[in-house]
């Protein structure tokens, strides 16, 4: 079972790892939440999205921000460590499963571009509140939607390859 770099299999031979494989309700527990938690993160940076499209022009965009965002982190926070629980249960086979890196990848670009878009466009965001985004808030809007879709579509197909 356990092969790969020595991490790994340390990982996937923890008490916690054990547990995750061996107690009944350990794995599929871990699996909803994983899923209540992609639900929280997709559906409401989706809503945000839309608006950064320019969808809804009337709604404040900070209001919404202040609604969604937190909401939005939590359900990251729930999918990244119900995530790596159910990762470290099967560690190497994870590993070797081609697609869990390109969907490692797209989390990480999904980070990077709200780092950007914070540092840029949403600095002038009193300027377009209730107004048309800027070019640059829309491209970050338009690069949210389709990094969080491509992770499900990853995340789904995880178990066919
Ligand atoms: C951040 C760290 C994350 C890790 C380590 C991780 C890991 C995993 C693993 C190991 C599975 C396979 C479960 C299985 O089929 O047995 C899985 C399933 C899945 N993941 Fe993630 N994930 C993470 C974040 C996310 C995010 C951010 C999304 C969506 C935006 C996502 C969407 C999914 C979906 C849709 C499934 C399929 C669930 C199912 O078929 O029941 N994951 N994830």
């Amino acid at each position: 079972m356990s092969h790969g770099p020595e991490w790994l299999v340390a990982l996937e031979r923890s008490a916690l790892a054990v547990w995750m494989r061996q107690a009944l309700w350990a794995y599929p527990v871990a699996e909803v939440v994983h899923l209540v938690g992609v639900a929280l993160l997709v559906g409401c940076a989706a809503a945000f999205d839309l608006r950064l499209l320019g969808l809804s022009g009337h709604l404040s965009v900070q209001h919404l921000a202040v609604h969604l965002l937190p909401w939005a982190w939590r359900g990251f926070g729930l999918a990244a460590v119900t995530g790596t629980l159910m990762f470290a249960a099967h560690a190497s086979d994870w590993w070797q499963n081609p697609v869990f890196p390109v969907k490692m990848g797209l989390v990480a670009l999904g980070g990077v571009n709200v780092w950007v878009f914070r540092r840029g466009a949403y600095r002038s965001v009193a300027r377009w509140d209730r107004g048309a985004p800027p070019p640059a808030a829309r491209v970050a809007g338009a690069v949210s939607l389709a990094v969080w879709l491509a992770t499900v579509a990853c995340g789904r197909l995880l178990a066919y390859l």
